[in-house]
C-alpha cells in the first residue's frame, strides 16, 4: 500500500499577546510548540496594550521561529507550507505574523496557508484527541471570543450562537480586575474560586430571549459589580474566593446549560450528536472543564478538551488547522494580509 507523504507545516500565531510558531506534522503531530508570552509586561499595565504588543511581537518573532525550527530538528526546506493566523484579533499584533510568514513563504518559494484564530482553537482538539474526526459540536471560549460551533466538517462551520456583549474570558478579566485579582483575570480567578463557596453569592445566569443559542455575560459582570459596591458603601468585608466562586460558577453554568440544551434541541431536530469539544483560554478554567466533562456524560456524550497549553493562543492548533485546509487544496496569495474583524467561515484563499 502507498503511503501519503508527510505534510510538515511551520505555523505562527501573534493575533494578541503570545508570540508563538509551531512545526505540525500532518496536522496532528506537534513536533515544536514555541510561544514567547508578554503576560508579564500587560499586567503592568492592568490588560493588554496593543502598541507594546505589537512591538513586542517584532522583537521577538524571528527568534521564536528559529526556535520552534531547531526544537523540532527541521528547517525550512523541510516544511511544504507556512500558516500564519490573519485575524481576528488585534491589527498590529496580526500584521507581524503575518508580514513574517509572507516573507518566509516567499524567500523560500513555499505555499502560504492564512488560517482564522478560531478555527485554530477548534482544531486544538485534533491534536488532543487523535482519533477525534468532525462532526462534533465545540464550546469557543476566549478572551475576545464566545461561540458555540456545529463543527461539520474539517473547515467547515455552523455558528448556532455568540455572545451578545462581553466574550466568557473578558467578563474573567473584568471581574479579576475589580476584586483585585489582577491581570490575566482567567487563571487567577480560577485559583481563587478553589479557596471559595460557589453558592455563597446567588449572580444571575443571563439569557438573550428569543435566542436560545446566544449568550450574554454583561449582566453577570454588572451583578458582581454592583455587590461589591453595596458592600463597600456598608463597609462590609468582602470574601474574595466566594466572589470568585460564585462569578465562576454562574458563567459555568451558563455555558454548560446553554451547551446541553443545543444538543437536545438538536437531537430532538434528528441530528445525530456524539461528541462535544471545548476551546479557547477559558476551556482551560477547572471548574468548566469538569462541570462540562459531567454534563457530556449524563447526556452520552464523548467529552474532548485540549490540555491548558493547546486552550490558551498558541501556534500548533493553527499549524493543525493549516493541514486540513492544505489538504483541500487552499492556498493564500502573498498579499494576504491582517484581517482584524475576519469572520469563521470567510475566504482567505486564492484557491
Ligand atoms: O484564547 P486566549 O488565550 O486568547 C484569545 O483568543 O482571546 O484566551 C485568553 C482568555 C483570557 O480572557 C483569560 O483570562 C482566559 O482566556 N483564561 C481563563 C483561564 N485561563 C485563561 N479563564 C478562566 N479560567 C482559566 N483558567
Ligand atoms: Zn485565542
Amino acid at each position: 500500500m502507498q503511503t501519503e507523504k508527510e505534510v510538515t507545516i511551520l505555523a505562527i500565531e501573534s493575533s494578541c499577546d503570545e508570540t508563538a510558531a509551531s512545526v505540525v506534522v500532518n496536522g496532528r503531530t506537534v513536533l515544536s510548540n514555541e510561544i514567547s508570552s508578554q503576560i508579564d509586561i500587560h499586567t503592568l499595565y492592568g490588560g493588554v496594550v496593543p502598541e507594546i504588543a505589537s512591538r513586542k511581537h517584532t522583537e521577538r518573532i524571528n527568534q521564536v521561529v528559529r526556535t520552534a525550527l531547531q526544537t523540532a530538528g527541521r528547517t525550512l526546506d523541510d516544511m511544504d507550507a507556512i500558516a500564519v493566523t490573519c485575524g481576528p484579533g488585534l491589527v498590529g499584533a496580526l500584521l507581524i505574523g503575518v508580514s513574517a510568514a509572507k516573507g518566509i513563504a516567499f524567500g523560500t518559494g513555499k505555499p502560504l496557508i492564512g488560517v482564522h484564530h478560531i478555527e485554530g482553537h477548534i482544531s486544538a482538539n485534533f491534536i488532543a484527541d487523535p482519533s477525534l474526526e468532525p462532526p462534533f459540536l465545540c464550546l469557543v471560549v476566549s478572551g475576545g471570543h464566545t461561540h458555540l460551533v456545529l463543527v461539520k466538517d474539517y473547515g467547515e462551520y455552523q455558528i448556532l450562537g455568540r455572545t451578545r456583549d462581553d466574550a466568557a474570558g473578558e467578563a474573567f478579566d473584568k471581574v479579576a480586575r475589580a476584586i483585585g485579582l489582577g491581570y490575566p483575570g482567567g487563571p487567577k480567578i480560577d485559583k481563587e474560586a478553589k479557596k471559595g463557596n460557589p453558592h455563597a453569592i446567588e449572580f444571575p445566569r443571563g439569557r438573550v430571549a428569543g435566542s436560545e443559542y446566544d449568550f450574554t455575560f454583561s449582566g453577570i459582570k454588572s451583578a458582581v459589580l454592583n455587590y461589591l459596591n453595596q458592600k463597600d458603601m456598608k463597609g462590609e468585608h468582602i470574601v474574595v474566593p466566594d466572589v470568585a466562586a460564585s462569578f465562576q460558577q454562574a458563567v459555568v453554568d451558563v455555558l454548560v446549560g446553554h451547551s446541553m440544551e443545543a444538543v437536545e434541541n438538536l437531537r430532538r431536530e434528528g441530528m445525530t450528536i456524539r461528541k462535544f469539544a471545548i476551546a479557547g483560554g477559558v476551556a482551560s478554567n477547572s471548574a468548566l472543564r469538569s462541570q462540562m466533562e459531567e454534563a457530556c456524560a449524563e447526556h452520552g456524550l464523548a467529552f474532548c478538551c485540549p490540555p491548558p497549553i493547546l486552550c490558551t493562543d498558541n501556534a500548533a492548533m493553527i499549524g493543525c488547522a493549516a493541514y486540513y485546509e492544505y489538504r483541500r487544496g487552499r492556498r493564500s496569495g502573498y498579499d494576504l494580509n491582517a484581517m482584524p474583524n475576519l469572520k469563521l467561515g470567510e475566504s482567505v484563499y486564492e484557491r
